[in-house]
């Protein structure tokens, strides 16, 4: 933990601002730059690695890919049951990045 001139607590990998992330798919690994208003979804379409969606509402899990490492908020879950949830998947099209270490793999 990191205490700022305001006296906010912040942890050490948290982000402010764009933040690369680094995406496992098709046995290649990319690092992409994730801005704040983006998921990691369109961020990867914007680098067109190619990730495979289809409702980009987080109901029909196309874009579901296993969080590695860092943490992520999902702004919906509908398509993912608890234990998928436990098993670490996520919905990229609902995901962004809340610190700097993230890595998510399409593969697993
Ligand atoms: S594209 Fe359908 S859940 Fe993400």
């Amino acid at each position: 933990m990191l205490e700022t001139e305001n006296n906010q607590i912040e942890t050490e990998n948290a982000i402010s601002g764009a933040v690369d992330v680094t995406i496992r798919i098709y046995g290649k690994e990319h690092i992409i730059s994730v801005e704040p208003d983006e998921t990691i979804l369109m961020a990867a379409i914007r680098e067109n690695i190619d990730p495979p969606y289809a409702c980009q509402i987080g109901a029909c899990c196309t874009c579901r890919a296993m969080r590695v490492e860092g943490e992520i908020a999902m702004d919906e879950r509908e398509g993912l049951s608890d234990s998928e949830i436990e098993e670490g998947y996520v919905l990229t099209c609902q995901s962004h990045p809340l610190t700097k270490n993230v890595i998510v793999d399409y593969d697993q």
